[in-house]
């Protein structure tokens, strides 16, 4: 029998409004869970009767997923990145993918400058110290950080979110270096953003701020040797994605003070186990990748997803789409 409506699974709970606005057109599902992901049988299932679905970046969307189908036409992912899901798979089955940029760009780049101030200024261990009732007396150097204005940040990767950033750091009389994969003149004149390859960005650099999305040529960029050419005062902020930087390297480079600090926002495999050691050394400043968590704008990701949704199993361009 043929359908009247299209089906649409999604992934995880959302506001009612936001769902209610799918409800009017398509028949929907969805794992109604906010704090857990779908489990993949689960998702396994719905997806095999779906004409679309709105996808997190905790779903794993991949060319098992995929064969099992046939329905599919698009996949709206409430993210600006995609690295979890298979393009060329999705590609190859005609599956269109969308993604949530732009109403997230400001948030993550707040974030990202919070979690440098948070780092420098020792923040965290601060309000720690406090708790733990360990003050006993103002002192000349009792949680002595780093200072951030004036000083050298280099962006890796200077999308809209490094964009974003880099206003953020000229507020602070920022000098700004950039490296990315195409060089952006344009930008070199109304941010004041000198490119550098990216050794000389991380020789240079007090402040390294990883924005550069997840692919292949992107897999820990940043490593070992990379670590080693960044100053020992200096500071490196993820809130990119956890494999773009070599987590070992990286807990190794710390532990010895071959760099500063550290702040990271994403891991190599998410959610991280208290047990993680990285999460424990007292020059790391670890949160869970809240880029983009604020209410404002996480409504805002949900209705875009949905925005996408409709325009592509309707006929129309998306928004935005990804391929
Ligand atoms: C979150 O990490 C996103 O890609 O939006």
């Amino acid at each position: 029998m043929e359908r009247t409506r299209m089906k649409i699974y999604i992934t995880r709970r959302l506001p009612e409004e936001v769902i209610a606005r799918l409800q009017e057109v398509f028949e929907c599902k969805w794992w109604d869970r906010e704090d857990i992901p779908v489990p993949r049988d689960v998702l396994f299932n719905e997806i095999q009767e779906a004409d679309g679905i709105l996808s997190m970046v905790t779903d794993s969307i991949d060319s098992e997923l995929l064969d099992a189908a046939p329905r599919l036409r698009v996949v709206s992912n409430m993210a600006v990145g995609f690295d979890n899901i298979q393009l060329e798979e999705a590609k190859k089955r005609n599956v269109i993918v969308c993604n949530t940029p732009d109403v997230l760009t400001e948030t993550t780049a707040d974030l990202t400058f919070a979690l440098l101030l948070a780092t420098s200024r020792r923040l965290v261990e601060s309000a720690t110290f406090l708790k733990n009732d360990e003050w006993q007396s103002w002192s000349p150097f009792l949680l002595a950080g780093l200072d951030v204005h004036h000083k050298t940040m280099g962006i890796i990767g200077l999308g809209r979110i490094g964009q974003a950033v880099a206003r953020r750091a000229a507020g602070f009389g920022m000098k700004l270096l950039y490296f990315n994969r195409n060089r952006r003149l344009a930008d070199e004149q109304s941010l004041g953003v000198e490119y550098k390859d990216l050794a000389t960005l991380l020789q240079e650099s007090d402040f390294v701020c990883v924005l550069t999305p997840l692919k292949e040529d992107t897999y820990h960029l940043i490593g070992e040797q990379e670590l080693s050419l960044m100053k020992s005062t200096a500071v490196l902020i993820n809130t990119s994605r956890g494999p773009v930087v070599d987590e070992e390297a990286l807990y190794e480079a710390l532990k010895k003070k071959l760099i500063w600090g550290a702040g990271l926002d994403v891991f190599d495999n998410e959610p991280v186990r208290a047990s993680h050691p990285l999460i424990h050394l007292p020059n790391v400043v670890a949160i869970p990748h809240i880029g983009s968590a604020t209410v404002e704008t996480r409504v805002a990701m949900a209705n875009l997803a949905v925005d996408n949704l409709m325009l592509a199993l309707t006929g129309k361009a998306p928004k935005y789409r990804v391929c």
